[in-house]
């Protein structure tokens, strides 16, 4: 089915919907984080956690067992089923944030709060607002509970239905035939997602964003497959949206019902009807577009003559020879690229850059030290012979006095 962008529509996200409507899952929590081994079996390495114990504690993913363990639970376990007489789990009302030390909040309290200093109208008017009947007495939203003494402890806390605050309200309402949240939810969650969907000019639906082929192949991705591609979990439930009872109702990774992404939708053709064989580039990318040839060079390299090619019905040839891609001399740029007192080494694509050769460097500079030494000890010799030359010793004076004959 295709569909069609409708650009008065609003794609954001409503104030009803994260103030209030989407926050409806709070209350399918459960109160236990259940952990699962290999076999979906419950294991003595990871117990079921008090919700509370697993908030903010990242830890436990990399110490006990990383993801698996805990989508295991996630895939079998129900969520919580919603009644009137306990709505939302004490873990969530009583303990929400308790081990991070402080006071606990109450994930209820903060919903009713966010909802309230978000201006949003009461429960009435978004009844209203999808086309439901509007109540005014006690009679009227026992109807729609379907629980005289839900509605009654409701009015006795907000004195009219138009006070009600609409997360409450919502809430309040029995699921649907078949559905898991009542009419108002199902109002207001179907508008948002359908606005989602209609003013999002990339939705993937969309006539022209993918090939008919493209499309089926996305459509038959599942998030099991996605589970399975994505961590060490070998068997899944068909359907991980809909409840899985037991373990025998899951498939192995393999099964046909879990296809694998096909990416062949995707491969190009490697001819064009008129021109033939479509001319590639090596290092480099083309893509064929309409009958031209769009290139491109990858990082360190750069495009050297026409960026696209055509195929000219005519003369039935590509308008030019392709280009090539030119390595860059990344060494040749200034200022250069590598830090101080580095050689840079131009290489395919890139480059590196290297400390100086300390081997040459000690060769060349032990030969010119060898060399000051010698000339140093050269010039103290002569100095000292100069020396002796014009300043001779007082001994020198003495022996040569004493060692002359009387005449
Ligand atoms: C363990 C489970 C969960 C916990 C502890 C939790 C906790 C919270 C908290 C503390 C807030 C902020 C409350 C505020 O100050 O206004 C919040 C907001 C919200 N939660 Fe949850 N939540 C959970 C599960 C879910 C689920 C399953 C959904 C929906 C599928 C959901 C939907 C939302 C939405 C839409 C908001 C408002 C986000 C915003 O506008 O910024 N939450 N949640």
């Amino acid at each position: 089915m295709d569909y069609w962008l409708r650009p008065q529509v609003n794609p954001g996200i409503a104030n009803v919907f994260a103030a209030a409507a989407f926050r409806f899952a709070h209350v399918t929590v459960q109160p236990v984080v259940t952990r699962l081994g290999p076999g979906y079996q419950p294991s003595p390495r990871h117990p079921p956690l008090p919700l509370h114990h697993s908030l903010f504690a990242s830890w436990r993913v990399i110490r006990e067992g990383g993801v698996d363990p805990v989508l295991r639970g996630l895939l079998l376990s129900p969520a919580k089923l919603q009644v009137s007489d306990q709505m939302m789990v004490e873990e969530l009302t009583e303990r929400l944030f308790q081990a991070q030390g402080g006071l606990p909040f109450d994930l209820g309290a903060l919903n009713l709060q966010r909802g309230r200093d978000h201006g949003l109208p009461g429960y009435s008017v978004w009844r209203r607002l999808c086309g439901l009947s509007d109540p005014v007495s006690e009679s009227d939203l026992a109807g729609i509970m379907g629980n005289p003494t839900l509605a009654q402890k409701l009015l006795a806390l907000y004195s009219t239905p138009q006070n009600i605050d609409v997360w409450v309200g919502a809430i309040s309402e029995p699921p649907l035939p078949g559905g898991r949240v009542g009419p108002l939810l199902a109002c207001l969650l179907a508008k948002q997602f359908r606005a989602l969907r209609d003013g999002d000019r990339f939705w993937w639906q969309r006539k022209g964003m993918f090939s008919r082929a493209q499309r089926s192949s996305l459509q038959r991705v599942s998030l099991s497959r996605v589970i399975c591609d994505n961590t060490h979990i070998q068997l899944v439930p068909p359907d991980p949206f809909t409840r899985t009872l037991c373990t025998e109702d899951l498939l192995p990774c393999t099964h046909p019902r879990i296809p694998p992404l096909d990416l062949s939708a995707w491969r190009e053709p490697d001819s064009d009807p008129t021109c033939g064989s479509v001319p590639r580039i090596q290092p480099g990318y083309s893509l064929l577009c309409d009958s031209a040839v769009l290139y491109q060079c990858p990082a360190g390299f750069s495009l050297v003559g026409p960026s696209q090619v055509k195929c000219d019905p005519h003369t039935q040839q590509w308008t030019s020879a392709p280009p090539t891609c030119q390595d860059v001399d990344e060494c040749a740029s200034s200022p250069s690229v590598c830090p101080q007192n580095t050689e840079c080494h131009n290489t395919p694509g890139s480059f590196t850059c290297t400390e100086p050769d300390v081997a040459s460097f000690s060769a060349s500079s032990v030969a010119a030290a060898v060399v000051a030494v010698l000339g140093g000890v050269a010039v103290m010799l002569l100095i000292m012979v100069c020396y002796r030359r014009f300043f001779p010793m007082k001994s020198d004076h003495l022996q040569s006095r004493c060692c002359q004959r009387p005449s």
